[in-house]
């Protein structure tokens, strides 16, 4: 328990002595800091399983597609090399046609359902057949233009014609021209698994055929934090059309019976695509910039087909139906990190930080706690996941909104120094929920929240 790290410091002070307590605060202050910091290398070197990191032990026994990207930005606080390593890994495991799956099977493990038997998705690495958020060229930007070092920035040019494949194979299925926005043809490629967000458009998924199977996230963590039978049984009926179609992404995209926009996907595409093409200017591929450019601009107009005009909110929508899920969620607050939004949206997405913030303890929750479905301890039904706060801090400090920037940057330091490096956090009491010694917590730790500095912009 992080809240139990002894402290070392004098005991012996005047108490009229401020600026000495002040100096013993501080004292106190790094000691922790510094030993949080030891527990958050430890925890990745940990989960390293050689080149690739799991999420965490026994949960996710493999390596996830944005988990590592997120995990390259923590190894990259004390080890850049293994920081690179950690993305030319997930790299290595990309399909011919560009696509990046959401989790690289390297060898079989009882742990985890559904593994690489039930995806059969066959390719030169055993993968599953849907992708995650494509955060990956945020983090190869920052880690170039961090780097000093010829060796790693050369290594890290070397990924940048892999993830502009990867970005056109988004673009080529999963970014329709009615909808501009980028599409998931199943809820865990969002990487917010049961959001209500997908509710609405998952009741129509057939599972009547769905063969018997057995889960193994439910003896490696509590019931009531993870996604129901229902939400199973949806996401197994749908990994089976994906695996009779076999993994053909246009049937997928075309015919599959779930078809949602997804405000996080879309925001973090387009962030991701801004970080790229300002990439490919630094490594002089101007076409690439132009071709990239035009990608941005769509994708801001898919933006726009997410603003539910009705709730004023940025939010997912159906694309087989037209409707939209009408909550606020944490994605939604992804509209700074993808820099859009009219005066009039960002004014309206201010009016519902305000509201949330006063209704929650800690932000920013998964899910909004004034609706009904809102469950603080049920994965993304409620629980506050770093991962996002990290991007949407990112977005608010960019932006200048230094006051909302900053009370995420404390609320995550806090939930992390007093419950631990959990998968997630109540928004009402703090408590872990889900995974512990999860090494993208551990990593948001190190690269972000766990740092003395302020905010860019302070
Ligand atoms: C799971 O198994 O819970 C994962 O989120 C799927 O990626």
């Amino acid at each position: 328990m992080l809240g139990e790290l002894s402290v070392t410091g004098p005991t012996r002070i005047s108490i009229n002595d401020t600026r000495f307590l002040w100096l013993i605060h501080a004292r106190r202050r790094s000691a922790v800091t510094d030993n949080i910091d030891s527990k958050a290398e430890t925890i990745l070197r940990d989960n390293d399983r050689g080149g690739f990191t799991v999420p965490t032990a026994g949960l996710y026994p493999y390596q996830w597609n944005w988990d590592s990207i997120f995990v390259s930005l923590g190894f990259a606080t004390f080890d850049e090399s293994r920081a690179v390593k950690e993305i030319e890994t997930l790299f290595e495991a990309q399909w011919d046609d560009g696509f990046l799956p959401h989790i690289v099977f390297r060898r079989d493990d009882p742990d985890y359902f559904p593994g690489p038997g039930a995806w059969d998705a066959r390719s030169a690495f055993s993968t599953s057949g849907i992708t995650q958020p494509p955060v990956a060229a945020s983090a190869i930007n920052d880690l170039w233009k961090a780097s000093a070092d010829d060796g790693i920035k050369s290594r890290l040019a070397a990924l940048f014609p892999k993830v502009v494949a990867w970005h056109r194979w988004f673009h080529k299925y999963r970014v329709p021209g009615d909808a501009n926005a980028v599409v998931i043809t199943h809820p865990w490629e969002s990487g917010r698994d049961n959001s209500p967000e997908w509710d609405a458009a998952s009741a129509n998924i057939d599972i009547s055929g769905v063969k018997p199977y057995k889960r193994r996230d439910l003896e490696h963590a509590d019931p009531h934090m993870r996604p129901t039978k229902l939400d199973y049984d949806r996401y197994m009926a749908l990994v089976e059309f994906g695996r009779e179609a076999g993994w053909d992404h246009e049937v997928i995209a075309t015919q599959g019976p779930f078809r949602v926009a997804d405000v996080g996907m879309t925001m973090i595409l387009l962030r991701a695509t801004r970080d790229l093409a300002e990439l490919a200017g630094n490594l002089g591929h101007l076409d690439t910039k132009t071709e990239l450019e035009g990608y941005i601009e769509q994708l801001e107009k898919g933006a726009q087909y997410l603003w539910d005009d009705a709730r004023k909110t940025f939010c997912s929508r159906d694309t087989i139906t037209g409707a939209h899920s009408g909550y606020v969620s944490s994605a939604s607050f992804l509209y700074g990190y993808a820099d859009v939004g009219d005066a009039e949206q960002r004014q309206k997405m201010a009016a519902h930080w305000e509201r949330i913030g006063k209704a929650s303890r800690y932000m920013v929750p998964s899910h909004d706690p004034d609706e009904t479905l809102f469950d603080h301890m049920r994965y993304w039904r409620g629980p506050i996941w770093i991962v996002i706060n990290y991007m949407v801090w990112r977005g608010f400090a960019e932006r200048g909104w230094n006051e909302r920037a900053e009370r995420i940057r404390r609320d995550s330091a806090d939930l992390i120094r007093a419950y631990g490096f959990n998968e997630a956090f109540s928004p009402v009491t703090g408590a872990g929920t889900g995974g512990k010694d999860f090494s993208w917590t551990a990593a948001m730790w190190l690269a972000w929240c766990g740092k003395d500095n302020r905010p860019a912009t302070e």
